[in-house]
């Protein structure tokens, strides 16, 4: 099932998308006793973190019942200021004291980005009690954004991890970008039961009108791999992403 949300500004998004986080965190909390989320890196998720950190003002919520874990991870310590675990940790989990066991950061430090995906694969078995060669666990929810380009997590056009159909993470060197990344695979993100797409800003404008209504073609817009099984996929925009989409019904 896909929905389309739409936010004056980007605010707006990141307002809404820290309520909606508490909210199916309750659920699942209420359901499964616990939360399991992944975080999103990028610049567009910070100010949604920033006002999460400031949620027990605002929400009631038990916080030491949330499993953090990364959609997508770059090549780099975590304490480097690209370390998409490095950001949510300064805009998010210090700021709520999240316990240590409940952050599962892929370990963007490793030489070898393919190890680092193993691992990661092995601590999502470990904590969801699933088998390590089995089917992928289900994410309560997966926060994601889109590149420009059309990207997802680190599923960037034409790269290998497009065609990957049986593990749950890969690491994969971007020439493009001169670095390495390690991501979640669209098997494992199409399992999860919520997904958000948090896009904003105009440059996204003409990408996000070519993925939501041009023909299929995830190689080169590999946003359009995101096809939830038995999930919800939520789009949050603001109008200046939103600013090519037909102004109402469906898109
Ligand atoms: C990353 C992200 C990536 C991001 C998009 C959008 O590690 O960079 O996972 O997929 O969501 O590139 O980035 P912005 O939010 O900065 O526009």
């Amino acid at each position: 099932m896909r929905a389309i949300r739409r936010y004056p500004d980007s605010e707006g998004v990141s307002r809404a998308a820290a309520q909606d986080l508490v909210e199916v965190a309750r659920d699942a909390i209420a359901a499964r006793g616990r939360f399991c989320v992944a975080l999103s890196g990028g610049s567009t998720p910070r100010r949604m973190y920033e006002i999460l950190s400031e949620a027990p003002r605002w929400a009631r919520l038990e916080w030491d019942r949330v499993e953090f874990f990364w959609g997508d991870e770059r090549a780099v310590p975590p304490d480097h200021p690209d370390s998409n675990y490095g950001a949510a940790a300064s805009a998010l989990l210090r700021k709520l004291d999240i316990p240590p066991e409940r952050i599962h950061r892929i370990l963007g430090e490793l030489p070898d980005v393919e190890e680092a995906g193993a691992r990661y694969q092995e601590e999502l078995a470990r904590v969801f009690a699933a088998p390590v060669d089995g089917l992928p666990p289900i994410f309560d929810l997966v926060l994601l954004g889109m590149g420009p380009d059309g990207h997802t997590a680190s599923l960037f056009p034409y790269s290998q991890p497009l065609t990957e159909r049986r593990r749950w993470v890969v690491g994969h060197q971007m020439a493009r970008l001169g670095k390495g990344r390690i991501t979640m695979t669209p098997p494992i993100l199409n399992r999860a039961a919520e997904v958000r797409l948090l896009v904003t800003g105009a440059d996204k404008a003409g990408v996000l009108r070519e993925a939501l209504l041009g023909p299929r073609e995830p190689e080169r817009l590999p946003v359009q791999l995101l096809t939830p099984e038995a999930g919800r996929l939520v789009w949050m925009l603001d109008r200046a992403a939103a600013a090519e989409l037909p102004t109402e019904g469906p898109a």
